[in-house]
């Protein structure tokens, strides 16, 4: 809308998401200037760093603080130093859930200029997107370690399936499949997960029958897992519960262009709340502090954001630039076999929005 004003928070957070994310923002503040609208960003420097300095990723009332935004645009986080969990558990899990954002939305396509495991296909054979539920199941708090340090010692790490949480976030897939080729395929395992995933199956088949214009199938998440590689042309939607949709998108993207490509949505479909949009990948460490980072994946997430606005030709646009210059093959970062700078790049795909 032409003369609006978004308000943005960004969390850059650590490793690459830094890098990463100042080249996203080139190219959406370029995107926006061309389309009529403008991007007010609000930075907030929750970290490992800051973890490192005051002893939490966010202040205590950053739910609070995010809550006004219209849209969040993370980088990544988590550093070594700082546990995995208490980085993921002390920001991003909060996130999602204090916004209600159940809907962990993974497009997959296979871009020009890349190598790829499934290389001699076209975008035409690979086109997905990975609907992830993003608020429960396998990731809780629930269980607990026990006889710590003695010979019989375990631990307990439970699900939680509520009949809300995956009719909600089925429901979604089915109705994004009305907007794509009419395809839903649910990612399953109620062969070894004999209480969580047969409940899942049921539901799923519950609400496919309100659908009977909608393909639906369901299929083993290892076979699935299979499937992507090698006969990834029948798979639209993806509906999978939180765990097996975190592994699956990492594989969706290795077998395309690989982490640096692949774009992730925490979205809260009702609007009430604040979305999230960030890459698949993490905070890289190996190469953080380089510069030479792929910054398409949070390029591409920055075009999700875009779409959630409502500002869907300057996301269109965005995504073309991208694919001229990945076409073009002359701005390569060193993931897809060049010697560019993640600068280079982002300012290759601003150069050609113009
Ligand atoms: P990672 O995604 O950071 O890195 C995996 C591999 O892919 C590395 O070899 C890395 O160099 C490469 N890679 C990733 N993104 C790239 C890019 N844009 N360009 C070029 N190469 C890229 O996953 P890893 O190593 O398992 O995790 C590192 C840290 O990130 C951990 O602390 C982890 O908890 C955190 N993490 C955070 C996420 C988030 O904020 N949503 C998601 C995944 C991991
Ligand atoms: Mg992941």
């Amino acid at each position: 809308r032409a003369g609006t004003s978004y308000r943005i928070a960004s969390i850059p957070g650590d490793g690459i998401g830094v890098d990463v994310t100042v080249e996203a923002r080139k190219v959406l503040d370029r995107a926006a200037a061309s389309h009529g609208f403008s991007l007010s960003w609000t930075e907030f420097d929750w970290s490992c760093e800051r973890y490192a300095k005051t002893g939490a990723m966010m202040p205590a009332d950053g739910i609070e603080r995010l809550s006004v935004f219209d849209g969040i645009f993370l980088g990544a986080v988590g550093f070594p130093g700082v546990p995995d969990h208490v980085s993921l558990w002390g920001l991003l899990i909060p996130v999602r859930r204090a916004f209600s954002q159940y809907v962990n939305l993974r497009p997959v396509r296979l871009l020009p200029g890349t190598t790829s495991a499934l290389a001699g296909r076209g975008a035409d054979e690979l086109e997905m997107v990975i609907v992830r539920e993003n608020s429960e199941g396998e990731y809780s708090e629930l269980g607990g370690r026990h006889n710590r340090g003695l010979g019989n010692e375990f631990v307990l790490q439970e699900s939680v399936f509520t009949r809300v949480g995956v009719e909600r976030i089925i429901r979604y897939a089915f109705e994004l499949a009305k907007t794509r080729t009419g395809r839903v395929c649910s990612a399953t395992k109620s062969n070894g997960l004999i209480h969580s995933m047969p409940f899942w199956d049921e539901i799923f088949a519950e609400i496919s029958a309100e659908y009977p214009d909608v393909h639906a199938e369901q299929c083993h998440v290892d076979a699935l897992a299979a499937r992507m590689v090698q006969a990834p042309d029948r798979l639209d939607v993806v509906v999978a519960s939180n765990l097996f949709g975190d592994i699956l998108s990492d594989l969706a993207a290795a077998v395309t262009g690989g982490l640096g490509m692949a774009p992730s949505g925490n979205i809260n479909p009702t609007g009430e709340l604040p979305s999230m949009f960030e890459a698949v990948h993490g905070s890289a460490p190996d190469i953080a502090g380089q510069g030479i980072a792929n910054p398409v994946a949070q390029i591409l997430a920055g075009a999700m954001l875009l779409d959630h606005l409502g500002e869907t030709v300057a996301a269109q646009a965005v995504r073309a630039a991208v694919e001229k210059v990945l076409e073009e093959g002359a701005v390569q970062t060193p993931d897809l076999g060049g010697k560019s700078t993640t600068a280079e790049l982002g300012s290759a795909v601003v150069a050609a929005l113009s």
